[in-house]
């Protein structure tokens, strides 16, 4: 990047102002004042031990630990010999407090039909399902794959799988066959869990059938459970297939909870690396929880009687950082929609956050742009009084769809979150805390309770604030990766030898002059032109601020003189007004960050590939632009139609 381009980008973080919250929240915080929020994330940095062990000791164990910390990168442990539970953590906990008949769940359906569980009836379905994977045979270290979209039965499976101490994970119901037979094949699960058919948008998607092509040559799987939900016709294999209310009806609903020391595995979540096969990321399901417990309490300033909403997938661990973990283990009410969030109508995002008064609301940038594009008009009939507190995570938040959250949606009184965290770090180690630290638009908040993270060059150096580097842990949380699921050398060579003595997170970032961590993007995403390096979060940002565009992605091309030249995607909000707006575009990429950033072409498209939680796959893009074609695996595709129109814009067609 040129010296001017680098300092142009640096201006506009520099040039951010900060807002701060309404005071008159803070003394309502669960810390009660910004000095004692002060205070606590001194102590977790400076004493970290101690800090843990209170946080620890929050929580229920049925036997102590020996010691807090132990060992460093890559081979570090939390509570040591201590033996929990998850699910007691999330359930049985807060029956113990009095929240018995509390709502824990409620779930919603596409098509409008609902379900309420207290945490005693959650609880009872969760033993019974643990029976149901006892009578297959299953125990403690065993493993569950659950195929389903987010179904009251899709929390009910995760919950018992964390009470039995199995390894689970939740494979994205969008996925195909051919990309779920990948995961199983690397996982091994004994038990598969599926639905016949899911709703979305109105249609019933075959689910079992997709899922039948998948498991056929997974030959570790011994059961299929199947969910009831679409209603259409399906095979059932008689020795394999079993319905999930048959097993259900006739189960137990005592269970006693598995005995699980605090380091042993829980989850292995399957996350797409940029290259290469996805790679199963392995965690403590205790420390999950834990971690998870402390960072959700403070991020969304949760309190008993709280009504979260996230509106991620199950198949993402968004939705287990924050809906069942962050919102269980802290013992308020979760909601979980099932479908999508422009159906029937494009106000239905409205209609759910009115009609349960949700205080606590995580969505997407992405999901934003889209609620922007659909225009104020949506929204103007709903009374959304009750938000307090948004979070996002997951992909870089523009400062404009940052405001119109809080302008419109929030009217100016709500605290807005923008966290950042990986699959790899389970929950959020950069983010604010709720009424209690400074916004800035844009900014992923500052590192959070225990977390000690650094920018640093590329040689390990840590550089000076205004400045961009590589973003490092230089300590171990709890809930950060434990290994890569049988691969544990891929874990040590991805993870820690790119710095030694650090954890390498592959994500670019500059700390500003207020503390505030600005995430730019991945470092494997970046263009270097001539021989300079420019930020395609940079070029983003400056398109962004084009008025009409409502959504922008960059890509590196390869160009014969200068290395790289960046190429622009960009949706936009009149399309009569293309023309217009590529020029805008260019004139606004000069004058943001120079010439050198401007791109070989600019597309506008009437939609981008985006994978189901809403992130613009720029892979595709690249892929496009450079080979003409889609070469690499499109399963995690949710709007596969996007590629050939976008094929076709390209070639002028
Ligand atoms: O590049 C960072 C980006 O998303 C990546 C992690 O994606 P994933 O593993 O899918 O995890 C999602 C959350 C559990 C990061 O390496 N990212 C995440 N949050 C932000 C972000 N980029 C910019 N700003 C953020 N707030």
């Amino acid at each position: 990047m040129s010296i001017e381009a680098k300092n142009e980008t640096l201006n506009m973080i520099k040039e951010s102002k900060i807002i701060f919250p309404n005071k008159d929240k803070v003394k309502n915080t669960n810390a009660g004042s910004i000095d004692a929020f002060n205070n606590l994330l001194k102590r977790s940095w400076d004493e970290p031990e101690k800090f843990w062990e209170d946080v620890a000791n929050e929580l229920s164990w049925f036997h102590p630990w020996s010691k807090t910390i132990e060992g460093e990168f890559p081979n570090f442990k939390f509570f040591t010999g201590g033996i929990t539970n998850p699910a007691f953590n999330m359930l049985d906990r807060n029956i113990e407090k009095g929240y018995a008949n509390k709502l824990a769940l409620i779930w919603e359906g596409e098509n409008y039909e609902t379900k309420f569980y207290t945490y005693k009836m959650l609880l009872c379905e969760v033993n019974k399902f643990c029976n149901v994977l006892k009578g297959f045979g299953l125990k403690k270290g065993d493993r569950v794959s659950i195929y389903l979209p987010n179904l009251a039965e899709t929390v009910i499976a995760v919950l018992a799988c964390y009470r039995m101490g199995v390894l689970f994970n939740t494979v994205f119901s969008g996925f195909s066959a051919n990309a779920l037979r990948e995961r199983l094949n690397h996982f091994e699960p004994q038990v598969f869990i599926t639905a016949d058919g899911i709703y979305r948008r109105g249609k019933v998607i075959a689910l079992k059938e997709q899922a039948d092509i998948a498991i056929e040559k997974v030959s570790s799987i011994k059961a299929s459970i199947v969910v009831k939900r679409g209603g259409n016709p399906i095979s059932m294999k008689s020795g394999r297939d079993y319905w999930w209310d048959d097993l259900m009806r006739k189960s137990e609903a005592e269970f006693q909870p598995e005995l699980i020391e605090a380091n042993e595995p829980g989850l292995v979540f399957y996350t797409s690396g940029t290259t290469g096969k996805p790679k199963g990321v392995v965690h403590s399901g205790n420390a999950f929880v834990i971690n998870n417990y402390i960072y959700a309490k403070y991020h969304l300033d949760l309190h008993q009687d709280d009504v979260f909403w996230c509106m991620a997938d199950i198949g993402w661990l968004t939705m287990h950082i924050w809906g069942i973990v962050g919102a269980l283990s802290n013992g308020i009410t979760t909601i979980f929609y099932e479908g999508a969030i422009d159906y029937p109508e494009q106000d239905r995002v409205y209609q759910i956050l009115e009609k349960y008064r949700v205080n606590k609301w995580w969505t997407s940038p992405t999901a934003t742009r889209m609620l922007m594009k659909f225009g104020e008009e949506k929204l103007k009939p709903y009374d959304l009084s009750s938000l307090d507190v948004v979070a996002f995570v997951g992909e870089p938040l523009n400062p404009e769809a940052w405001k119109w959250v809080y302008e419109k949606i929030g009217k100016g009184k709500i605290y807005l979150n923008n966290t950042y965290g990986q699959t790899e770090t389970a929950g959020c180690p950069l983010a604010g805390a709720a009424w209690l630290t400074p916004m800035k638009p844009g900014s992923c908040g500052i590192q959070f309770l225990g977390a000690q993270l650094d920018i640093v060059d590329d040689f390990g150096n840590p550089v000076e604030p205004m400045t961009v580097g590589n973003l490092v842990f230089k300590k171990p949380i709890p809930m950060l990766i434990r290994d890569l699921w049988k691969d544990h050398e891929r874990y040590l060579d991805t993870y820690f030898y790119k710095v030694p003595g650090t954890y390498f997170t592959y994500d670019a970032a500059v700390r500003d002059n207020d503390g505030h961590i600005w995430v730019l993007s991945r470092t494997d995403d970046v263009i270097n032109v001539s021989g300079h390096r420019i930020s395609t979060m940079e070029i983003e940002s400056a398109v962004m601020e084009v008025e009409g565009v409502v959504e922008s992605a960059v890509i590196g091309s390869p160009d014969e003189v200068k290395g790289m030249m960046p190429v622009v995607f960009v949706t936009v909000r009149d399309e009569n007004n293309e023309e217009e707006i590529i020029n805008k575009i260019k004139l606004k990429i000069v004058e943001k960050i120079g010439k050198i950033a401007l791109p070989k072409d600019v597309f506008c498209v009437p939609t981008t590939p985006k994978t189901p939680s809403g992130k613009i796959m720029r892979r595709f893009l690249r892929e496009l632009v450079i080979k003409g074609k889609i070469v690499s695996d499109t399963t995690s595709l949710e709007n596969p139609d996007s590629i050939e129109i976008i094929s076709k814009i390209i070639s002028g067609i």
